[in-house]
């Protein structure tokens, strides 16, 4: 008898689907909101710099993301290749998190110190000078555009709100330790941060 109604009534039918979909996803998305492990910061865990918060910003603009994931997954061989595994406590200051799953280039989850600074500059400019091989765009805008630190103290009030533990002392200096440096500073500086503390 319901059962009959059910079949009959296309939007009953199409609520019933949603609820019985979102069932999967609630139970493994709801434990996770009460896990000590995955809410806790890894220890050393320190938010970005305001330097490397201007290039995480500029690496989302440019759509790194895109081509490059940053989460090690824990099977072999990606940790042969790119070390540690990655773990949520590595990542509880990331607003949005920038874990992706697309890899037209390697994983950079723990590229930082992989490489000397000189290295990703030469990359950036143009990646054909360093791997020959490579079919990553260059950017060599990064190396003219300068920042002016106008919004970085306001990103880390931002960020601040929600649970980023940002001093009134770094917010007060974030303008002047940004302003006069160009992208290509802000970026090299955030590559070199990732990952560095699970090697
Ligand atoms: C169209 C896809 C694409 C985009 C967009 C892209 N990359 Fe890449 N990237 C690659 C490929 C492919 C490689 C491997 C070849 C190489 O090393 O150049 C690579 C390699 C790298 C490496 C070396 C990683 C390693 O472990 O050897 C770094 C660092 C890197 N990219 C950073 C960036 C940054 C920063 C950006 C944004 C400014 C970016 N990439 C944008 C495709 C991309």
């Amino acid at each position: 008898m319901n059962h009959d109604k059910v079949e009959k009534n296309i939007g009953l039918m199409m609520v019933l689907i949603i609820v019985a979909i979102s069932f999967g996803a609630l139970v493994e998305l709801v434990p996770l909101m009460f896990q000590k492990q995955v809410q806790d910061p890894i220890e050393g865990l320190k938010p970005l710099t305001a330097l490397q918060l201007e290039g995480r910003d500029i690496y989302i603009r440019e759509g790194c993301n895109v081509c490059h994931s940053q989460m090690i997954r824990p099977l072999r061989s990606e940790t042969e290749r790119y070390g540690h595994y990655s773990v949520a406590g590595e990542h509880v200051y990331e607003h949005p998190f920038l874990w992706g799953s697309k890899r037209t280039g390697p994983d950079l989850a723990r590229v930082g110190g992989r490489y000397s600074d000189d290295w990703h500059r030469a990359h950036l400019y143009n990646p054909r000078t360093v791997v020959p091989e490579s079919n990553m765009p260059a950017f060599p805008w990064l190396f003219t555009n300068e920042l002016d630190g106008k919004h970085t103290a306001d990103k880390m009030r931002a960020l601040a709100l929600v649970g980023v533990p940002y001093t009134e002392d770094d917010i007060a200096r974030a303008a002047t330790d940004v302003d006069g440096k160009y992208e290509i500073d802000a970026m090299v500086a955030y590559l070199q941060q990732l990952g560095l503390l699970l090697k």
